[in-house]
């Protein structure tokens, strides 16, 4: 039979429900920030006095302490951690307390600490970002001329330098990088002093206390602050986006470690065995990263469903903002910290990445660029000639790269001997010297780029 709910159970589970103390307790330190600063404005525009002030700061900061040490009561009597630190603060020292919630409210309260939660969250996931590509330029420069087939569609396109591979995801981390900037930039907006939703008839100074608080200026409408929650979407799409990234770069070095490829090897901290199969090393690890895409997505789209057609202003629909941001967060974070190490723990395998440029005539290109030089050729007419020379290896089983130029003449008898230059794997990467391109030249040049960028970002 169904355990009937009593009512005591019933306040206990309406509470818990209710509360969102167990998960904003993460917003503590930004509270108390936040809370100290308002306070100090309150007393300057002589709303509170300065005894007042400082024992409202004395015993915030004695809060902080006690929270640091592990030593605060969270009890679910405190609905959140607004309520717990000012019921405490209440506590400590007494009726001083009580005027430190003066011209504010909840809702521009939590509104105030969850974006200088993001904003902070923020920068900490660029300084991780800039410390990878850091990682991945170091790699890149001893690769400028390690071979590897380029792909499209997965299949073997043209012969690139692993330094230019890598590259393509410092690119991608810059721009999530650029992306994380743009957005602080954007929402480095200060919501206190918002109050309810209308603002506040007291005489505040909403201008001190975003100043204080590091803010660039203050909102423009206190009905829609109270209820903006972009800057916490922002933040989980640049998560997203970034995720998506660590899951390309990842799938990669899945493939790379497999036997087919045999591209790189995944040190064995990084590598995990089977439970049945003694031989196995699998790559967890990147695994584990690739997949972090899916919860870090459906944070976003938790977030974005969460906010349609929310009515003005503050709903308690937002107090559901808050998990899927943190997870996102710590998601975001120690993906960094772990594709970072990971990257530093791969051992690339120069020769395996040369000899799979032998596979899928990778020179077929320069080829037809050749004849469109040494012949005159429009180059639809040279491809249409170096077509029939693929089609040549595939019936000998050999790769274009490895004709002789008799074999070259027996399918264009007027093939020039220069030709023989231009199946060389190395020089066809080597003369893709245009802007961006994979030329060893040019990477060195992109490296630089991207320390430069480093240095001054
Ligand atoms: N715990 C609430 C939240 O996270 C704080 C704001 C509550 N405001 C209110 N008027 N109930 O959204």
């Amino acid at each position: 039979m169904a355990k009937l709910i009593t009512d005591d159970n019933h306040s206990e589970l309406l509470k818990k429900f209710n509360a969102s103390l167990l998960f904003d307790k993460e917003l503590y330190a930004q509270d108390i920030k936040g809370s100290i600063a308002h306070a100090n404005m309150l007393c300057s525009q002589n709303i509170i006095n300065d005894d007042e002030y400082s024992q409202i700061k004395k015993g915030l900061l004695q809060i902080k302490n006690e929270i640091e040490k592990g030593v605060f009561n969270f009890t679910l009597e405190d609905e959140d951690i607004h309520m717990a630190i000012e019921s405490r603060l209440i506590d400590i020292i007494g009726d001083s307390g009580k005027k430190l919630h003066t011209a504010r409210s909840r809702n521009d309260q939590v509104a105030l600490d969850f974006r200088m939660y993001c904003l902070e969250k923020q920068d900490e996931i660029s300084l991780l970002l800039k410390d990878l590509i850091g990682s991945l330029l170091e790699i890149s420069s001893k690769h400028t001329d390690t071979l590897l087939p380029g792909m499209t569609h997965l299949q073997h396109a043209q012969p690139i330098n692993f330094s230019f591979h890598l590259l393509a995801y410092a690119s991608m981390f810059k721009r999530d990088v650029d992306r994380c900037v743009s957005s602080n930039k954007r929402n480095n907006i200060s919501p206190i002093g918002c109050a309810a939703l209308a603002g506040t008839g007291y005489e505040i100074d909403r201008e001190k206390t975003a100043k204080e608080l590091g803010f660039d200026s203050i909102s423009i409408n206190c009905l829609d602050t109270v209820s903006d929650r972009d800057f916490a979407l922002e933040l989980l799409f640049n998560i997203s986006t970034m995720a998506m990234h660590i899951s390309r770069l990842c799938e990669e070095l899945v493939n790379w470690s497999s036997y087919e490829f045999g591209f790189i090897k995944i040190s064995d901290e990084f590598s995990t065995g089977s439970s049945i199969m003694p031989q196995k090393r699998n790559p967890d690890i990147p695994e584990l990263l690739r997949a972090k895409t899916g919860r870090v997505n459906g944070n976003l789209l938790g977030l974005l469903t969460v906010m349609k057609s929310l009515p003005l202003a503050y709903n308690k629909d937002t107090q559901e903002d808050k998990e899927g941001v943190f997870d996102s967060v710590k998601t975001a974070l120690s993906s960094l910290e772990i594709l970072n190490a990971l990257m530093n723990n791969i051992t690339i395998n120069k020769d395996k990445m040369k000899e799979a440029t032998k596979i899928g005539h990778l020179s077929s290109t320069d080829l037809a660029d050749f004849l469109v030089n040494s012949d005159n050729l429009a180059f639809r007419d040279a491809y249409h000639i170096i077509k029939k020379v693929v089609q040549y290896a595939e019936d000998k089983n050999i790769d274009v790269s490895q004709m002789s130029l008799e074999q070259l003449r027996e399918v264009y008898p007027d093939m020039k001997k220069e030709a023989l230059e231009y199946l060389s794997l190395e020089a066809s990467m080597n003369r893709r010297v245009s802007k961006g391109g994979t030329a060893t030249k040019e990477c060195e040049e992109q490296i630089k780029y991207f320390k430069n960028w480093l240095k001054d970002s």
